[in-house]
């Protein structure tokens, strides 16, 4: 059995993740310092799969504490997703972003290197692309100047990974860019479970549709687009776990170095047919105001996905609304989040 090391395993996409990689017959062994994950997401694992999975608590960027991960598995690929993800954390401390992020991917590089552990599969993000004149994006459009210290922080890590397969012809990366990851698992036992206040649009409309919060603010409807807010590629968590699936099959057969993918749907939805679809999902009106335009926002951002289709064989299988129904499930069964 093939053996994965995923990094940031108790996050949202990396857990459910780990699910995919498990009903795929791989073994996982996961890492998380549980900045910003719980314990309790190993109990959820094991009620939904039935396994419970090897867990270390370490900061990736202490390559000695990780080192030992390594001599105690024979790992065969890794995952990494451990990251500081909040763009506008990002903006008011840098430093922490850069040294977290581009440190825990330096840290599991070195280990892969000493360890001879060669295929690592990368979540990148649609952030590192240009304007929206570009759309959609495919994975030769023009990277971009990012505008956030988070945004960079995937931009360098993908020239670092370029640079680190190039220095080394054993080692095969693929990189993953991800659109807007939403959803939830269908158990209603995991989904996304950000501390504090939501930045993002999904957790933000669940909490108010749950009552936890009061009122969205549709950030801006003076945008180029048909109803004036802003499109975006909503992909369904549970969708993205099975093209990391699919990204870690591609490795073992590639002569590539170095290989990119767009994980999206291909379709924009704008922040108004997010929130009806959500409406309709939980049989409620969810109570919003039109606020202006959120600082940063392009008006248009969704994949092409032909790459992805073509060459991993992935292609999304849910919509919308079964991003909303799951949504809405794991808001209601869980209205306070996981306990810590
Ligand atoms: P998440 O915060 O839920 O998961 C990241 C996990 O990494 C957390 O459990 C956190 O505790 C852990 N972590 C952070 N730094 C660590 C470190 N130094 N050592 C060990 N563990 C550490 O975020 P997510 O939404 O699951 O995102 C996973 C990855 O995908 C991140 O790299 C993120 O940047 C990337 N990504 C996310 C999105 C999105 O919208 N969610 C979009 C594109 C890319
Ligand atoms: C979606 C739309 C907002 C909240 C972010 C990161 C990106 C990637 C995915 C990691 C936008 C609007 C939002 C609200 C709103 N992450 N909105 N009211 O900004 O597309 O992407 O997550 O790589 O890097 O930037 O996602 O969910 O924040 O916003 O109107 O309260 O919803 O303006 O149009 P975004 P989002």
């Amino acid at each position: 059995m093939s053996t994965v090391l995923v990094t940031g395993g108790s996050g949202y996409i990396g857990s459910h993740t780990v699910i995919s990689l498990s009903e795929n017959g791989y073994d996982v062994v996961i890492v998380d310092n549980l900045s910003n994950s719980k314990m309790e997401v190993l109990n959820r694992l094991e009620k939904i799969t039935g396994k419970r999975f090897k867990f270390y608590n370490i900061d990736c960027c202490d390559t000695d504490a990780l080192r030992k991960v390594f001599e105690e598995n024979k790992i065969d690929s890794v995952i990494h997703f451990a990251g500081l993800k909040a763009v506008g954390e990002s903006v008011k401390i840098p430093l922490d972003y850069y040294s977290n992020n581009i440190g825990s991917l330096i840290s599991v590089c070195r280990l892969m290197s000493e360890f001879n552990v060669n295929n690592i599969v990368f979540s990148s993000s649609a952030t590192v692309y240009g304007s929206s004149e570009d759309v959609p994006f495919t994975e030769e459009s023009p990277l971009g100047v990012c505008t956030n210290p988070y945004g960079w922080t995937k931009w360098m890590i993908e020239q670092i990974l370029r640079d680190y397969a190039k220095a080394d012809p054993s080692k095969k990366v693929c990189l993953l860019r991800y659109f807007n990851p939403v959803g939830a698992h269908e158990s209603g036992l995991l989904g996304e479970d950000p501390r504090g206040i939501p930045n993002n649009l999904f957790p933000y409309i669940s909490k108010v549709a749950g009552g936890t919060l009061d009122c969205l603010t549709v950030f801006g409807d003076d945008y180029d687009t048909p109803d004036g807010t802003c499109l975006r590629d909503y992909i369904h968590v549970v969708d993205l776990a099975q093209g990391h699936v699919k990204a870690l099959k591609f490795l073992d057969k590639t002569e590539d170095s170095v290989s990119v993918f767009n994980l999206g749907t291909g379709k924009g939805t704008s922040v108004l047919e997010a929130l009806n679809a959500f409406e309709k999902a939980c049989g409620h009106e969810i109570k919003h105001v039109i606020g202006p335009r959120r600082s940063g926002d392009i008006a248009v951002c969704y994949a092409s996905t032909a790459k992805a289709e073509e060459v991993l064989g992935f292609k999304a299988q849910y919509g919308i609304d079964e991003m909303c129904s799951s949504c809405w499930k794991w808001q209601t069964m869980n209205p306070e989040g996981l306990k810590d």
